[in-house]
């Protein structure tokens, strides 16, 4: 028995000696001033559970429970802690679940963004206040992913996510549908009275089958892929539906990790790196992933000491200059989760890309990503060549994502070009129509009298971090009524906030630094003002004079100090006085690595 493992139980009263350990349920103890007492105060209490001495001597692995009637994305949950604490139990270890707040998206006002940190700072604080020796963390909704690997990267104690999975594509009229991208197509088209108030009602029945995260290449799928890609669950749990055997056989495999993993006492600090996030970032290239995910790997990179200020928005840029987009799934493509899985999920996509991976980077398992690969060959078979392209022939050259830099954006924008559904516009120039924020935006779009034209830009301004708490999915901006009635399905958009990872067009995202701030160039943008977009020279221009653009930043400036806006209280008051840029993850200042020392 190491010194780490369960001492005597008599050790535990004995007063003459310090506790002898720092894992188990003798770590953290709480601060009553008499560390034997706090101990036995806590298998008095532990004990009213019915464990033994034999159960409270093994490795405690923490289960995070987030099922919730709100969630359900995270409708497996029960089954996924049934198959993960039988994975635990048979390795001899001991499964310890809890629970932590839950964040579906279309249960969250004002968005789930709002509640990402929150989140986060749960996690955290459960992973350190409790005796855990390692956390299998159980998420999958698009922001539940991120925060708990921003909340474990920064409580440091050995973590393992599992990932709920995707749901099932529907069925209507023979075609197959799924949240969320054809919750959108479809609606542009009931919008634009191409279907009617009967078939949106039957479409409304079938788009989420069944329980689990939406079935495309989403938010929720994209951070799912990354996780995988990072090294930090098995391949396969990115991708398994979660309705599916394979599904509860990653969580019981999940558990059998853990109990490892908390035996080697592997942190995720020791074993993320530089490396991890490039092969992060190469993977949400060639899968066509949501823009998201750039600002949770930014918020989760952010709070890795190593890693801070090495992985920056000019890395995704870098890399997706090497990076063909392979995997033909919507919104990109065609196809849906379940095909990815049939094709051979992650494994495969590894697989091809092999060439362009960083083979070194450590993973969960305790071998290297190469070796992970050696030992699970992949043979390919029509479907997988299908879903996964071959690095000679893809979907998309290079570049899926971009960054876009300008005088209206001069610490970065991104675009999911390759999500383009009219690729002329990639190179535009056009009158500006600007929305001061989404209020604006709902009165005016549908007016029949508002001037605007299939190549004009729509502009929508305060829903960035500061400016709309949680920086909502609106960046998809509708395409006025009385141009979809005539037939136009895309248009340049550009916004401060995010988009759905499920949406398609031609729409920049994440402008930086966003409208609410006073000096912001993107806040001074008036209707009819000249906007440049182009996507090779990856630049976004306001057709101003430098001169022009001083004056009207100064003028803004000058009014903004004469307004004063009221105080928030509250969680809403910590998230506006400390929410960072979109470019640096949308995190509080004082969760990122730099942001301050913690015992
Ligand atoms: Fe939860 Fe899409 S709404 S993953």
């Amino acid at each position: 028995m190491s010194q780490d493992e369960a001492p005597p139980i008599a050790g535990d009263y004995d007063l003459s000696t310090p506790i002898p350990s720092t894992s188990g349920l003798r770590q953290g103890l709480t601060s009553y001033g008499d560390a034997h007492f706090s101990l036995f105060l806590r298998k008095v209490f532990v004990k009213a559970l019915g464990y033994s001495e034999d159960a409270l001597s093994r490795p405690i692995i923490g289960i995070i429970n987030t099922y919730s009637g709100f969630n359900p994305c995270h409708g497996n949950v029960p089954q996924l802690i049934e198959a993960t604490k039988r994975g635990i139990h048979l390795n001899g270890g001991l499964a310890v679940e809890f629970p932590t707040i839950s964040v579906a998206e279309s249960f969250s006002a004002p968005t789930s963004m709002f509640l990402r940190n929150l989140m986060s700072m749960d996690t955290e604080e459960m992973i350190r206040a409790q005796p855990l020796d390692a956390c299998v963390m159980i998420g999958g909704c698009d922001k539940t992913v991120p925060a708990q690997l921003m909340g474990g990267i920064s409580a440091n104690k050995p973590i393992l996510p599992l990932i709920t999975g995707p749901m099932m594509p529907g069925s209507h009229r023979g075609k197959r549908i799924g949240a969320c991208t054809d919750c959108r197509n479809n609606w542009a088209a009931f919008r634009a009275g191409e279907i009617d108030i009967e078939e949106i009602s039957e479409i409304n029945e079938e788009l989420a089958p069944t329980i689990g995260t939406c079935g495309v290449m989403g938010t929720a799928s994209t951070m799912a892929c990354i996780t995988a890609a990072l090294g930090m669950m098995p391949l396969r749990g990115a991708s398994a539906p979660a309705v599916s055997s394979a599904r509860a056989r990653v969580a019981e495999e999940t558990g059998a990790n853990a109990v490892r993993t908390a035996r080697e006492k592997w942190k995720p600090q020791d074993i993320l790196s530089k490396e991890s996030f490039l092969n992060a970032i190469i993977v949400l290239q060639a899968i066509g992933g949501s823009t998201n995910a750039v600002v949770h790997l930014m918020a989760i990179a952010n709070r890795h000491p190593k890693v801070q200020g090495v992985i920056t928005l000019q890395t995704f840029e870098e890399v997706g200059r090497k990076t063909p987009l392979l995997v033909d799934l919507k919104p990109s493509g065609d196809n849906y989760m379940n095909d990815f899985h049939n094709a051979g999920g992650m494994l495969a996509l590894l697989h091809t890309l092999r060439p362009l991976l960083y083979l070194s980077a450590k993973t969960i398992t305790g071998q290297t990503l190469g070796e992970v690969l050696d030992a699970s060959p992949f043979k390919e078979f029509p479907l997988s060549r299908q879903i996964i392209r071959p690095l000679s022939n893809p979907l998309y050259p290079t570049s899926s994502l971009v960054v876009l830099t300008g005088n209206i954006a001069p610490n970065g924008a991104v675009m999911k070009a390759s999500a383009s559904k009219d690729r002329s516009l990639l190179k535009h120039k056009g009158p500006a129509v600007v929305f001061a924020n989404s209020a604006d935006l709902a009165k005016r779009i549908d007016d029949p009298d508002l001037e605007v034209t299939k190549d004009s830009i729509l502009v929508l301004q305060n829903i960035g971090p500061i400016g709309n708490p949680g920086m909502p999915e609106a960046g998809l901006l509708p395409i006025p009524r009385k141009l979809a009635s005539q037939g136009v399905k895309d248009m340049l958009r550009i916004s401060d906030g995010r988009m759905s990872g499920t949406a398609g067009g031609t729409i920049i995202l994440h402008v930086s630094p966003e409208s609410a701030v006073p000096e912001s160039p993107f806040g001074i943008v008036q209707t009819g003002d000249i906007i440049t977009c182009d996507v090779e020279s990856r630049t976004l221009r306001l057709e101003i004079s430098d001169e022009e653009l001083k004056k009207r930043i100064e003028a803004r400036v000058a009014a903004t100090k004469v307004e004063k806006k009221p105080k928030q209280r509250g969680y809403r008051g910590l998230y506006e006085r400390s929410v960072n840029q979109a470019q640096d993850g949308a995190d509080f200042d004082f969760l990122t690595a730099d942001g301050g020392e913690r015992d």
